[in-house]
């Protein structure tokens, strides 16, 4: 397993639509296993394929390994779809592509998705609550949309001008 650098925004990669993968083999094992290694490494509770740069729809999610002492089970998602959404919830979110920020975003609050699990079989998820959130924020990162397209526009182009001239710092 390897840790992978991850893009921050602004980055043209970030705002591309990842196309659907055509099996679950293990090429593509091997990516959900390097995407939970550095989701793990960032010490984030979820990952998308195109934060490292990959053009695919696969996500990865762990609620719980933030906290000390928690066995790693993370959960892989390939081709996710929401197949259903109610409620509403608001929800303090960060991202490890927009790192040192946090935003609150209304979302559904419980949602269903349909995808492939990491056998290539295909698997339901109901999400509520931080699960929901985190399984919407990730498949939008699938469709290239960050959850700070969900703020204001006055607060994005502001967060956005400092990100580029932090860049344009490195
Ligand atoms: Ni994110």
């Amino acid at each position: 397993m390897a840790v992978l650098p991850i893009l921050t925004a602004p980055d043209r990669r970030l705002k591309q639509i990842a196309k659907p993968v055509a099996e679950v083999n293990d090429s593509l094992r091997q990516l959900m296993d390097d995407m939970a290694e550095t989701m793990y490494a960032a010490v984030g509770i979820g990952l998308a394929a195109p934060q490292v740069g990959i053009s695919q729809r696969v996500i990865c999610i762990d609620l719980n390994h933030a906290h000390e002492g928690h066995e790693k089970n993370p959960i892989f998602i390939a081709n996710p779809v929401i197949v259903h959404a109610e409620g509403e919830i608001c929800w303090k979110e960060g991202c490890l592509s927009i790192p040192e920020y946090t935003a609150e975003v209304t979302r559904s609050s419980r949602v269903i998705v349909h995808g492939l699990d990491r056998n290539n079989q295909s698997l339901t998820l109901e999400g509520t609550e931080l699960l929901a959130v985190c399984l919407q924020h990730e498949i939008d990162h699938l469709n290239g949309k960050l959850f700070i397209d969900h703020i204001s526009m006055l607060k994005r182009s502001m967060l956005m001008k400092k990100l580029k001239k932090q860049k344009e710092g490195d």
